[in-house]
């Protein structure tokens, strides 16, 4: 097994960063454009793992892509526009958002369809998805609610009424995908999660109406009408720019402006999360791009961090940047408690587990239950013995955050699954190199 190696934590640094378009964002481009009539071209996608499996998918089912050194270019297929061999298989690699958004649209694709992931994904719920798809009148064969999942869809199929509960952005968008062939009006309860595919079926003016209650959404959406061509320049990733944020603020005397973030109200949770500990991010240059919301990112290093009773209405919105959370709340001063957080098991890997697995590594004592955990912060922590971080399940966040980590609070780590990165983030090492950190 090949290990990274990092033995001294970062220098102060003060740099500009770019990096690289959203991932649900780039992944949500390519599926929608397939099912319009028309060519479709993007500049900054995502050319990481999760996103070229779902341009390998595409191509499978028969949509022309096109990718050179500047943009993406799709030739939708226009609903229910698929065309492919018998027996084929689609592979969803690590993606659960491609696995889950995909089986969306292949509802209305009689002939039988094969979907398999890697070995992360092959433990990850399907049933959540399997469940509502089928009242659309496709039917499924899985393994339990796990990949791989044979789907046959139907010719016609009806609108649905579900009511949604995990939050999950996937199982929403899924259901959104797959309304857009039924003849009528598809009604989805859901509880409030990134917002994304709303925003892109809004600036497509296709017909959508979202009502927003307390604590879930009300999306209608009537189906069978025309995809227009969906020209897309993607925004950055502040799921990236997180493990930067969070190095940032750690490190001692340090700057960094990071420019053209996604700062999408269902995606900033870390931000407000971070404000309730004490750190200060100044967003500038803000402006609206096709619904979504955009700003550079100024963040400096935060002495006196504060521990903190977390809100769990935060918890969606900061989903994916739980690992890093909990290291900031590592260097905080008193106990923070994070709750109803058992969704973040449900990802690439157990995450919630694996963030009590880092901290009981790096001497810093918590609390974990199935769907919460109490972090002891210790703003003195300076780390000296030897840290070794196996992951079993290919877990990008978890690669990331551990070199996060080392960086800021010091020891000799050694970390397994460098190229996890690739599914997210494939430029990670790069750019925390061009900040001046030292890894073998
Ligand atoms: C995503 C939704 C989230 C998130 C994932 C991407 C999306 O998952 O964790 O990384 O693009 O819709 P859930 O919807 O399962 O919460």
């Amino acid at each position: 097994m090949h290990f990274v190696k990092i033995k001294t934590k970062i220098q102060k640094f003060n740099k500009v960063l770019s990096i690289e378009g959203d991932k649900s964002l780039s992944i949500r481009w390519a599926l929608i454009a397939s099912q319009s009539e028309y060519k479709s071209k993007s500049e900054n996608l995502l050319l990481s793992e999760d996103v070229i499996n779902t341009l390998k998918c595409l191509k499978k089912l028969g949509v022309k892509v096109k990718i050179s050194k500047n943009f993406c270019e799709i030739n939708g297929v226009g609903l229910n526009g698929f065309k492919y061999k018998k027996n084929l298989i689609l592979n969803a690699g690590n993606s659960g958002t491609l696995g889950r958004l995909i089986m969306g649209l292949l509802t209305h694709s009689k002939r039988a369809i094969k979907l398999k992931g890697d070995k992360s994904l092959s433990k990850r719920d399907f049933q959540r998805i399997i469940k509502p798809l089928k009242k659309f009148g496709a039917d499924f064969k899985s393994n339990l609610g796990k990949l791989p999942i044979i789907i046959k869809g139907t010719n016609n199929p009806n609108p649905i009424v579900y009511n949604e509960t995990k939050g999950s952005a996937q199982v929403k968008s899924s259901l959104m995908l797959a309304a857009l062939n039924t003849s009528g009006e598809t009604i989805i309860k859901a509880k409030k999660s990134r917002d994304h595919s709303e925003l892109l079926f809004k600036y497509l003016k296709l017909p959508i109406k979202v009502k927003k209650i307390k604590d879930y959404d009300l999306i209608k959406i009537k189906g069978k009408k025309k995809i227009p061509a969906l020209n897309y320049k993607l925004p950055s990733d502040i799921s990236s720019c997180a493990f930067f944020i969070v190095l940032t603020i750690l490190s001692k005397n340090s700057k960094l402006k990071i420019r053209n973030v996604n700062i999408n109200p269902s995606r900033v949770g870390i931000l407000h999360i971070l404000n309730m500990m004490g750190v200060k991010i100044q967003k500038v240059n803000i402006k609206e791009y096709k619904g979504e919301k955009i700003a550079d990112l100024v963040i400096k290093s935060t002495k006196n961090i504060k521990a903190i009773n977390c809100p769990s209405r935060l918890n969606s919105s900061a989903i994916d940047e739980f690992l890093l959370i909990f290291l900031v709340a590592a260097k905080a001063k008193g106990v923070s408690y994070f709750k109803d957080l058992s969704e973040l098991n449900e990802k690439e890997s157990p995450r919630l587990k694996w963030g009590s697995k880092i901290l009981n590594k790096m001497g810093i004592k918590n609390i974990l239950s199935d769907k919460s955990i109490k972090i002891y912060g210790n703003p003195n922590l300076k780390i000296k013995k030897k840290i070794v971080i196996k992951d079993f399940l290919k877990d990008h966040r978890v690669f990331m955050t551990a070199t996060v980590a080392a960086l800021i609070f010091g020891g000799d780590w050694s970390i397994a699954n460098k190229d996890a990165i690739n599914t997210s983030f494939p430029s990670f090492l790069k750019k925390i190199k061009y900040l001046g950190a030292k890894i073998r």
